[in-house]
């Protein structure tokens, strides 16, 4: 194992990716900060940020660094003398990560499982939105007659149809283009390159002790706007889809909230790389989150049209939208308590009120807050007959009945078998042209 690759003693690795800007880069901030709060001081934190390329990683570990020393400044007023300390338990790396290059994925990949010794939660949080604009008159009208639902499930963005990744297999030396199949840009980004690196590291985040009472977490970042009509099957890719970020975002949904289900087990057993518990071993457990709605350059906008999307959200939540932490910081509240939850806490929690999809909310003093959320046909918690009050629910939601959550489970298990077949495919092809990374 490398020597400049720190490995405290008690160490927490967690790995963010899309860790730059952003939500990653308050995932990284807030990680900090609660970690250095709530656990105790013989802990470590490793945060792995990934990175499209050195400069923005640098820029991010830089970025990271002034926020641990501006955190520490602050926890040293009740304690003076303890800022070294602090720091010293926060460790930094950092690895380059492109999503729509599965070689890229399998690189990162390989270099993480030679050089750290086990993983406790995996943020999949890049992701592009794949939109090329507005659709002006609608997004007036809708924000006008309706504002709070306008801007919390909107119907005015407007999206690249057909849109590819690189291709996966280089030229051949003379030019030739090598017989691959499409592979979609933005279910690459968002869901299908995160789908390998969770396979990939599944092996790491395995190695918990059934003693810990902790298991490794991987973590996907999905959305309020991961609506049934988005995904259909025959397009899974979402390459013809007039809503292809929504589409990758049902897709994750439905992949996280039917891992734990028996129907499901033998395909996420397989994904997972995993047999049974032993004695150093524990199955990874894959959980769901969303930031509710936030200001980020995930829009590509203007300077107006960016400060017009801030006041369009800060009034949203005046008028009692819960779905709008706005900042970033607040919006990485669900997924970094998800990381850092005691395993006993989740454990308890699903098991009262079923598996679900954990959202940031905030109030409208923006004081933050996990909030489950309302996934169609899966409700809140899979669990047929639970009633909720309306807040927070989409505006034409359905309760749920048990022949919707039969035909979710159903898509689950059809969703799960079809990625593990594109899995199979893709690491078969790489490796029939020779670029495939041996992990072994
Ligand atoms: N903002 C919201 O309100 C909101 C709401 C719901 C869900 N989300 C989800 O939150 C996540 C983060 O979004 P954000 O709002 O923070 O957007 P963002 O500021 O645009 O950040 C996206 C991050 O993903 C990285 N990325 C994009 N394509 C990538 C690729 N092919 N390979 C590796 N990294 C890639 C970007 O890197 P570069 O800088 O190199 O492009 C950037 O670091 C996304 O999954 C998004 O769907 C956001």
């Amino acid at each position: 194992m490398s020597e400049d690759i720190p490995q405290p003693e008690d160490g927490f690795y967690a790995l963010v990716t899309g860790a730059n800007s952003g939500l990653g880069l308050a995932i990284g901030c807030r990680l900090i900060d609660e970690f250095l709060q709530t656990r105790p001081q013989s802990q470590s934190l490793v945060l792995i940020i990934t990175t499209r390329d050195k400069r923005k990683g640098d820029a991010t570990i830089q970025y990271l660094r002034d926020h641990l020393q501006d955190t520490c400044r602050k926890l040293e007023k009740s304690v003076p003398g303890f800022r070294i300390v602090l720091e010293r338990r926060v460790h930094f790396r950092q690895e380059i990560l492109d999503l729509t290059s599965i070689v890229s994925v399998q690189r990162l990949s390989k270099r993480i499982k030679e050089t750290i010794p086990k993983l406790d939660a995996v943020i999949l949080n890049a992701g592009i939105g794949g939109w090329v604009g507005l659709y002006w008159c609608r997004a007036v009208w809708t924000i006008l007659t309706d504002w709070k639902n306008a801007v919390t499930w909107p119907t005015f963005k407007k999206s690249g149809v057909g849109w590819l990744t690189r291709p996966q297999i280089p030229h051949a030396d003379d030019g030739k283009k090598a017989d691959e199949p499409p592979l979609g840009e933005v279910f690459c980004a968002n869901f299908f390159g995160h789908y390998l690196l969770g396979h990939y590291l599944a092996p790491l985040l395995g190695k918990h002790r059934a003693s810990e009472e902790s298991r490794g977490r991987l973590i996907w970042v999905s959305s309020l706007e991961a609506y049934t009509h988005s995904l259909n099957l025959d397009d899974i890719q979402s390459i013809w889809s007039h809503e292809p970020y929504e589409s990758s975002k049902r897709l994750t949904d439905i992949i996280a909230l039917t891992s734990t289900l028996s129907s499901t087990a033998p395909v996420v057993d397989k994904y997972l790389d995993y047999l049974q518990d032993t004695e150093k071993t524990t199955k990874p457990r894959i959980y769901v989150t969303h930031p509710g709605i936030c200001g980020t350059a995930i829009f590509p906008a203007s300077i107006i049209v960016n400060y017009l999307m801030f006041a369009a959200f800060w009034i949203a939540r005046w008028l009692g939208s819960q779905w709008h932490p706005v900042t970033a910081y607040k919006g990485a509240t669900s997924m970094v308590w998800v990381a850092l939850a005691k395993q006993s806490t989740l454990d308890s929690m699903e098991t009262q009120k079923g598996v679900g999809k954990w959202g940031s909310a905030t109030d409208r003093w923006g004081h933050e807050r996990v909030e489950r959320t309302e996934v169609e046909g899966w409700g809140w918690g899979g669990t047929v007959g639970e009633k909720r009050k309306r807040k927070g629910r989409h505006p034409h939601a359905k309760d749920l009945t048990g022949q919707g959550r039969e035909q979710f489970e159903e898509m689950g298990k059809q969703c799960w078998v079809e990625m593990e077949r594109l899995r199979d495919e893709w690491e078969k092809k790489l490796e029939d042209a020779g670029v495939a990374v041996k992990m072994d």
